[in-house]
C-alpha cells in the first residue's frame, strides 16, 4: 500500500459540497476542543421528546469505564426514522428493494407505508407480549420486513438482536440462549443467487439447541413460499399477525441510553460478543456521518450492499439514511447473479447516486474484466464507498474508473461494529484522496497511534491505533460482561480505547490501516475469531489439537488457514480434510469455511505450551525468511516439518 498517488477533491464537490475544506478544518478543530458543544448542537438533527441537559458523561479509566451521552434526553429511535418524515415525505420511497431474481417484482416502500408496516408489526410483537427491554432475535433474508422488525422492535423499546442469515443453527442459539430472547422473527427461506437457505429450518433447530432461553413465539414471513414445519403453541405467521393490528402504535418515550440493539462480533478470544448501541449517541452518530460521508441529500438513492445482519447494514442500510429522510436501497442477491453485470445494472434502473460496498466485492468483479460494467451508464453515480478491509490501490483505481468513470470520488471509511459508524474516511467536499488510505478522522474522533509501551507517537509512523475520547456512536458494554468489555478495549492502553487495529500515518496526517493485530481475521470484510474456528475443529473427534490463522487471499483478503494435530485414530486423508471444512460450516457458517487445512504433527510452542501463532502466520503466507526468533521454542524443529506440511496444503 505505498501507493501515494493523490486524487483531488472533484469540481463537482468542490462546489456543492456540504462540508468544504475551510469548514471540514473549523468544524473538526470544534469538535475537538469543544466536543460538548459541538454534539449539543449536532444533536438538534435529532427529534427529542424531552431534550437533554448532560452531553457527555465518559470515563475511559480502566477502573470506571463509563459511556453516557445526553443521558437525561428521551426520544425515540423509529419515530426519528419515520414519524418525523411523514409530513413532507409519506409518499417519497423510503426503501427501495430488488429481490434476489432478477425481472422478479420489486418493491417500493414510501415513508406512509414504512409507518403503517412498523406500526402493525409493533402493535404485534407487543401482542405476544413484548416489552420495553426485552430483547427479539432476527434471522431475515434481505427484504423490507427486516427493517420493519428493527424498526418495530425499537417503536416499543424493545433491544432488537440480528443474526445474520449465513449463521449456522448452532451461531444462532448461541446469540439466541445469551440475549435471552423469547421471541424470533424468521422467514420461511432466503434467496441469494438463485439457491435458497432454510432459515425457518434453522431456527427449529436453533430453538431446540437453546439451553437458556425458552422461545415462546416465532413469527415466520412467507417469503418464497417453501413448505415449512409449523409448531401451533409456538409460531405464527408474520401476515396474520399483522393482518389483524391497528395501525396506530404510539411509540414509546426511550432514554437516550437505553439499548437500541445488541449485535454478536467474533473477538480474538471466547465465544462472540453482544455490543450494546444505545438509543441517541447511535442515531446521532449513524445520522451526521451518513449525511456529511455520503454528502447525502434526501431525494438521492442510497445504496449500502451490506447485509442487514452485519453493523453497515444497521447503520448505512436502516438507521443513517431513514434518519435522514433518505431513499434506501436494500438488495437480496449477490454481485454475480445471474451474472457479474448485477450490481451496474441495478444502479442504472434505480438511478443510484451512492454505491457503498466491500474491497472482495469490488475484487471479484475485478477479476471478470470488463464485463461488470459492460453496456451499463452508470451516470446518477456522484459518490463511490468502501468498508470493511483495507482496499488495494489496484482495486481502488478499477472502483474509481470503471464504476465511477474517473469522476465520482471513493470513500474509504474505516470503523467496526463497536464504534457504531464511520470514524476514519474522506469527505467527498474536503479531502484529496489517496487510494488505500481512510485518510482522516471525522468529527469529534481522536485517533492515535501507540507503541508496545504504551506510548503516543507523534508524527509519520505506524503502531496500534487507538481512540483517545468518546464519539456518541462507540458501544457502551458487551452483554451481560462489562468486564469482558474494559478487559477488551480498555486495559492494553491505559485511558484510550484500543480498536486491535494497526495503522500507519503519514506526513500529511493521513491514516492507513494496515489490519488487526489480534487474533481476528478479517475474511471477505467479515470478522472471524480465530478462537471461534478452533473451538470448532477441536470439537470434532478426529481433531487433538488445531490453530488457525490468516492467510493472504486474493479475493477474500485473508483465508481461512488451519493448522491440525489430529487424534492417535486417525490419519489424514484429502476426505478428512473435506469432513472437517463441512463440519466448521455446519458448526458457524459458511463465512468460517477453512481455506487450507495443513496436518500438522506438532505445533509450535514455548516451553509454557503457548502457541507461537507468529511463526503459524508467517509460513501460512509463505513468508518463511521472516519467523524471526525461534529459539524460545520447546522443540524448534517442529518449524521444518511444518514448512514442509505447507508446501504440501497450500
Ligand atoms: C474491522 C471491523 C465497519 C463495518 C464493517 C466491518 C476492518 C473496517 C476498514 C477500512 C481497513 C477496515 C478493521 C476493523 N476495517 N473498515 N475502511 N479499511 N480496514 O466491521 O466486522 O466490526 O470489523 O474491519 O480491521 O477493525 P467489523
Amino acid at each position: 500500500m505505498s501507493d501515494e498517488a493523490v486524487y483531488p477533491v472533484t469540481d463537482h464537490f468542490r462546489n456543492k459540497a456540504l462540508v468544504d475544506r475551510d469548514t471540514y478544518e473549523s468544524m473538526y478543530q470544534r469538535s475537538i476542543e469543544d466536543p460538548e458543544g459541538f454534539w449539543a448542537e449536532q444533536a438538534k438533527r435529532l427529534d427529542w421528546i424531552k431534550p437533554f441537559s448532560r452531553v457527555k458523561d465518559v470515563s475511559f479509566a480502566r477502573n470506571d469505564v463509563h459511556i453516557r451521552w445526553f443521558d437525561d434526553g428521551t426520544l425515540n429511535a423509529a419515530a426519528n426514522c419515520i414519524d418525523r418524515h411523514l409530513e413532507q415525505r409519506s409518499g417519497q420511497p423510503a426503501i427501495i428493494w430488488e429481490p434476489d431474481e432478477e425481472g422478479g417484482e420489486n418493491r417500493v416502500i414510501t415513508y406512509g407505508e414504512l409507518h403503517r408496516e412498523v406500526s402493525k408489526l409493533a402493535n404485534g410483537l407487543k401482542s405476544l407480549g413484548v416489552r420495553k427491554g426485552d430483547i427479539v432475535t432476527l434471522y431475515m433474508p434481505m427484504v423490507p420486513e427486516a427493517a420493519y422488525a428493527m424498526l418495530a422492535c425499537a417503536r416499543i423499546g424493545a433491544i432488537h438482536s440480528v443474526v445474520f442469515g449465513g449463521f449456522s443453527p448452532e451461531a444462532l442459539s448461541g446469540r439466541i440462549d445469551d440475549g435471552g430472547s423469547r421471541v424470533v422473527i424468521t422467514s420461511d427461506e432466503a434467496k441469494r443467487g438463485g439457491k435458497t437457505v432454510p432459515l425457518k429450518q434453522n431456527v427449529d433447530e436453533a430453538v431446540s439447541l437453546c439451553r437458556e432461553s425458552k422461545v415462546e413465539s416465532v413469527i415466520t414471513l412467507k417469503h418464497t413460499g417453501a413448505d415449512v414445519s409449523f409448531d401451533a403453541n409456538r409460531d405464527c405467521w408474520y401476515h396474520e399477525l399483522v393482518g389483524k393490528q391497528s395501525e396506530d402504535c404510539p411509540v414509546e418515550e426511550m432514554n437516550a441510553e437505553d439499548t437500541l440493539f445488541v449485535l454478536y462480533t467474533s473477538g480474538s478470544t471466547g465465544k462472540p460478543k453482544g455490543v450494546v448501541h444505545t438509543t441517541g449517541g447511535y442515531l446521532l452518530h449513524t445520522a451526521i456521518t451518513h449525511e456529511y460521508v455520503f454528502d447525502y441529500r434526501p431525494g438521492e438513492v442510497f445504496w449500502c450492499s451490506a447485509d442487514v445482519g452485519w453493523i453497515t447494514g444497521h447503520s448505512y442500510v436502516v438507521y443513517g439514511p431513514l434518519a435522514n429522510g433518505g431513499t434506501t436501497m436494500m438488495f437480496e442477491g449477490v454481485p454475480n447473479y445471474p451474472d457479474v453485470g448485477r450490481l451496474s445494472r441495478i444502479i442504472d434502473k434505480y438511478k443510484v447516486a451512492t454505491f457503498y460496498t466491500a474491497p472482495t466485492a469490488i475484487r471479484s468483479l475485478m477479476a471478470e474484466g470488463d464485463k461488470p460494467v459492460a453496456g451499463a451508464d452508470l451516470s446518477s453515480l456522484k459518490l463511490l464507498g468502501t468498508v470493511g478491509e483495507p482496499i488495494n490501490p489496484e482495486a481502488w483505481r478499477w472502483f474509481h474508473q470503471k464504476f465511477g468513470k474517473g469522476q465520482c470520488p471513493i470513500v474509504d471509511t474505516w470503523w467496526q461494529t463497536e464504534t457504531g459508524g464511520i470514524l476514519i474516511s474522506p469527505l467527498p467536499g474536503a479531502t484529496d484522496l489517496k487510494p488505500g488510505s481512510a485518510t482522516k478522522p471525522f468529527f469529534g474522533v481522536k485517533p492515535a497511534l501507540m507503541d508496545a509501551e504504551g506510548n503516543e507517537l507523534e508524527g509519520a509512523t505506524s503502531g496500534g491505533l487507538v481512540l483517545k475520547d468518546s464519539w456518541p456512536g462507540q458501544m457502551r458494554t458487551i452483554l451481560h460482561n462489562h468486564d469482558r468489555f474494559v478487559e477488551t478495549y480498555f486495559s492494553t492502553y491505559e485511558g484510550a480505547y484500543f480498536t486491535g487495529d494497526g495503522a500507519r500515518r503519514d506526513e500529511d496526517g493521513y491514516y492507513w490501516i494496515t489490519g488487526r493485530v489480534d487474533d481476528v481475521l478479517n475474511v471477505s470484510g467479515h470478522r472471524m475469531g480465530t478462537a471461534e474456528v478452533e473451538s470448532a475443529l477441536v470439537a470434532h473427534d478426529a481433531v487433538a489439537e488445531a490453530a488457525v490463522v490468516g492467510c493472504p487471499h486474493e479475493i477474500k483478503g485473508q483465508g481461512i488457514y488451519v493448522y491440525v494435530t489430529l487424534n492417535q485414530d486417525s490419519s489424514p486423508s484429502d476426505e478428512l480434510a473435506k469432513e472437517l471444512k463441512q463440519w466448521v460450516r455446519k458448526e458457524i457458517g459458511p463465512i468460517a469455511t477453512p481455506d487450507v487445512i495443513q496436518w500438522a504433527d506438532g505445533l509450535p510452542k514455548t516451553r509454557s505450551g503457548k502457541i507461537m501463532r507468529r511463526i503459524l502466520r508467517k509460513i501460512a503466507s509463505d513468508e518463511f525468511d521472516q519467523l524471526g526468533d525461534t529459539s524460545t521454542l520447546a522443540d524448534p524443529n517442529v518449524v521444518d516439518d511444518l514448512i514442509e506440511g505447507h508446501r504440501v496444503a497450500a
